[in-house]
């Protein structure tokens, strides 16, 4: 028996990273997994595998964030291969880092439209079905850069905290169809979107956590997990940061 034992999960830009360690929390908890990505690779076909291995259904879906229609299809394709979306993990999202000064009208774009309005696409096209049922689960990844903001990343904590207030009101537009809508907002994880930073860099920010530590990409699935369970049932409109203790 798994907390989410009969539930659909879709998580967004799944194939690595911290989407790969929320789709395989879900899975070890008994919910049939669908996950998108911009690109299917081995590095998909891998995480399907390993979701089928842990006894549940997988499904992965190409589908780029940016473009609502290529969204509606995935949604679609989730809703007649598994008839229904429980949770929804809004989890893709890119950096594109630089200075104002220095930052291009591209990189500004490329960052907003991934990480905010793909978040837009998916609850959109997501929550038609979950409306009807009036029961469902929104987890939307932001960062504590969204929260305390970052030098050379304006772009991207715009992106953040836009999805923070996209987060907190489609949890007050939604609470009475009984659907739960949260943020979580991580800090420092080793993954690859992580790994261009230097030692130099690395050791800076370890420094000012807390706990003297990175995470990694189960301790924020953790949390993610708990969202979507029926445990977190009274919980809507948070943002619960896994950051070490980074924004205290
Ligand atoms: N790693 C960190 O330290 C950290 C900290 C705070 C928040 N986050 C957030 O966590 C989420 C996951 O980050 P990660 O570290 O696992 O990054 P990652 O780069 O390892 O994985 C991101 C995934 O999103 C996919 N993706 C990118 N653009 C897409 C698009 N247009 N459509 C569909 N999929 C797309 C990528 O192909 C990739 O598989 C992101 O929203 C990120 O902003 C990460």
């Amino acid at each position: 028996m798994g907390i989410l034992d009969n539930k659909v999960a879709l998580v967004t830009g799944g194939a690595r990273g911290i989407g790969r360690a929320i789709a395989l929390a879900f899975a070890g908890e008994g919910a049939q997994v669908a996950f998108t990505d911009i690109r299917l690779g081995g590095e998909a076909d891998d995480l399907a595998a390993s979701i089928r291995a842990k006894g549940v259904k997988a499904m992965a879906i190409q589908s780029d964030v940016r473009d609502f229609a290529s969204t509606q299809n995935a949604v679609d394709a989730v809703e007649k291969e598994m008839q229904q979306i429980d949770i929804l993990v809004n989890n893709a999202g890119i950096t594109r880092d630089n200075l104002l000064i220095r930052m291009s009208e591209e990189e500004w774009d490329a960052v907003i439209d991934t990480n905010l309005k793909g978040t837009f696409n998916f609850c959109k096209a997501a929550c038609r079905q979950m409306l009807r049922r009036r029961q469902g689960k929104i987890i939307n990844i932001a960062s504590v850069v969204g929260l305390i903001g970052n030098a050379g990343q304006v772009n991207y904590s715009a992106s953040k905290a836009g999805i923070i207030g996209l987060t907190k009101s489609l949890a007050k537009e939604f609470g009475s169809r009984n659907i739960q809508v949260n943020a979580v907002a991580p800090g420092f994880v080793d993954t690859e979107m992580t790994e261009k930073l230097t030692a130099e860099q690395k050791k800076a920010l370890t420094d000012l956590i807390p706990l003297k530590r990175t995470a990694k990409a189960h301790e924020i699935a953790a949390v993610v997990k708990f969202l979507a369970s029926s445990e977190a049932d009274y919980i809507t409109g948070q943002v619960i940061c896994v950051d070490g203790g980074l924004t205290m």
